[in-house]
């Protein structure tokens, strides 16, 4: 059975050190650890998590958008989980879109990503996939992927005015 994971919240060192590269085969340990971070991404109405955010400093997320209170408007993708991650390609059109992050909670944000991505990963056979990205789950991974970096939507925030409490953001702006 899958455990729930404390998560780390902005503040805690965890965020901010680069994660490590995951060998193959994967150990039991770890296989156990995405199990549970799908858990506690879903107990908590996320649509990403990253190992970080569990205090795991592996290079490993989730993907995984799904309309859940947090985010209504998302479209259900089954979630993806990328090992060792890299983005291979960046679309040049970039688009502002709001975010949240389990790690900052109650706090929406208005950040600039690329709207098309190419990446590489590693499934959790150790399998490569090579595969792109568009629109949301594009979103995700490239906010994922930065976790594995120590960066936060935040710091890729060009102007603090596009901050929100998530009530506000519900009020004035997901409900136009
Ligand atoms: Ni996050």
């Amino acid at each position: 059975m899958p455990v729930l994971r404390r998560i780390a919240l902005l503040g805690n060192p965890a965020l901010r050190t680069p994660a490590q590269a995951v060998p193959f085969p994967l150990p039991d340990e770890v296989g156990a650890l995405i199990d549970d971070m799908i858990a506690t991404m879903r107990e908590a109405d996320g649509v990403g998590i990253a190992a970080p955010q569990v205090y795991q400093s592996l290079a490993i997320f989730v993907v995984a958008p799904r309309p859940n209170p947090r985010y209504p408007d998302a479209v259900e993708e089954p979630p993806i989980v990328a090992i060792n991650p890299e983005i291979l390609e960046r679309s040049p059109e970039m688009e502002m879109g709001w975010e949240g992050c389990l790690s900052i909670p109650g706090l929406r944000g208005e950040v600039p990503r690329h709207r098309r991505i190419l990446a590489r990963y590693q499934d959790a056979d150790g399998a490569h996939v090579v595969r792109e990205f568009v629109d949301f789950p594009a979103r995700i991974f490239q906010h994922e992927d930065d976790h594995l970096r120590g960066v936060v939507f935040l710091d890729r925030m060009e102007n603090l005015r596009g901050l929100a409490f998530e009530g506000e953001y519900a009020r004035r702006v997901a409900n136009g």
